[in-house]
């Protein structure tokens, strides 16, 4: 028989874990305590307004719950209000009061939600995104709506710009979620929704599909990475730029792997023969932080684990495995890991 046993230093571990674990949740670069834009400020106050109210009635209905257990113990007889201060407590502590609380918060709700992509008719940038199982497309739009450059799962933006997003999906509903930056918006089949971001504050955000879509929507995550203004405009011109050709002998090997293997059925990589449209652009992949939806980091173990066996990582993807000799999957990594 096991026995649950607590050491001496198990409360002050749960006495520092408790703080610790909620103001974990006011910092760091997935969270809506965290705000980094005006309309996630607005948002960030909205909870705050909830939590403050939400806890004065919990003390409130607890305090008077024990005021109440403490008067009537051991009596069998009402006693304590007259009827008349019985109904006032029922009428205002019960309809009154809820009412008004109730309405006051879904009509601030309203209100910030509404004023969160209001009063901005001229973007300064506009990037369709679309919702993919289980990643994200990034196209950047010019001014007349044709696309720039496509990326995947990494999505920069330059700082204090208003940057709409267009949001479609082909297959299920997904929802667009950079809590740091903005509330979320869903990507709905046959609908284009809009969103806007306007990040404060230079840095990497992590955005997250907050809509159940699949096997994999929990691993359905992007970055947000928001740029200088000179920054941004480097990366743009890096990412619509087509792929660097081979420069070294293995990574003209690894392009050979990669047509002869099939990847461009799904992908594409500007600049050269592989045009498929299923999975992310590769274009500029070495240039990316993460592989497979910001699920691990982009290394070569990483990219070599995804690409051998995708199914391990990210079970149901519609990835799959990669099959060749050891010295051509070297050479499909040096090609891969050149386009920068
Ligand atoms: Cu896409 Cu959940």
């Amino acid at each position: 028989m096991h026995r649950l046993r607590l050491s001496a230093a198990a409360p002050r571990f749960f006495a520092g874990l408790v703080p610790a674990a909620a103001l974990g949740g006011c910092s760091g670069s997935q969270s809506a305590l965290n705000p980094k834009s005006a309309d996630a400020w607005s948002i960030g106050v909205q909870w705050w307004a909830m939590l403050g109210v939400g806890t004065i009635i919990l003390i409130g209905v607890t305090v008077l719950l024990l005021i109440a257990a403490w008067r009537g113990r051991g009596r069998r007889e009402r006693a304590g209000l007259s009827d008349t201060q019985a109904w006032l407590m029922v009428i205002f502590g019960g309809i009154v009061l809820p009412a008004f609380v109730i309405v006051g918060l879904v009509v601030s709700g309203l209100y910030i939600g509404s004023g969160a992509d209001a009063g901005v008719t001229e973007p300064d940038l506009t990037i369709e995104v679309s919702g993919r199982r289980w990643w994200w497309e990034a196209t950047y739009l010019d001014a007349a709506g044709d696309p720039v450059a496509t990326t995947a799962n990494e999505i920069h933006i330059p700082v204090d710009r208003r940057v709409r997003f267009l949001l479609r999906s082909d297959n299920v509903i997904h929802s667009f979620w950079v809590p740091n930056l903005q509330g979320k918006t869903d990507l709905v089949p046959g609908v284009v929704n809009e969103t806007w971001l306007r990040a404060g504050e230079t840095g990497v955000y992590r955005g997250q599909c907050a809509e159940f879509c699949g096997v994999q929507h929990a691993f359905m995550a992007f970055l947000v990475v928001v740029d200088s203004v000179a920054d941004f405009d480097r990366w743009l011109r890096d990412q619509a730029a087509p792929a660097a050709a081979p420069e070294t002998a293995a990574a003209v090997r690894g392009l050979q792997t990669f047509m002869r293997a099939g990847c461009d059925a799904c992908h594409t990589i500007r600049g050269t023969g592989a045009q498929g449209e299923l999975g992310p652009d590769l274009t500029h992949l070495a240039s990316r932080r993460t592989l497979a939806a910001a699920t691990m980091p982009n290394t070569t173990g990483h990219l070599g684990g995804w690409i051998a066996d995708p199914q391990h990582v990210k079970p149901g993807n519609l990835m799959p495995s990669t099959i060749v000799e050891p010295e051509r999957f070297r050479d499909l990594l040096a090609y891969l890991e050149s386009l920068r």
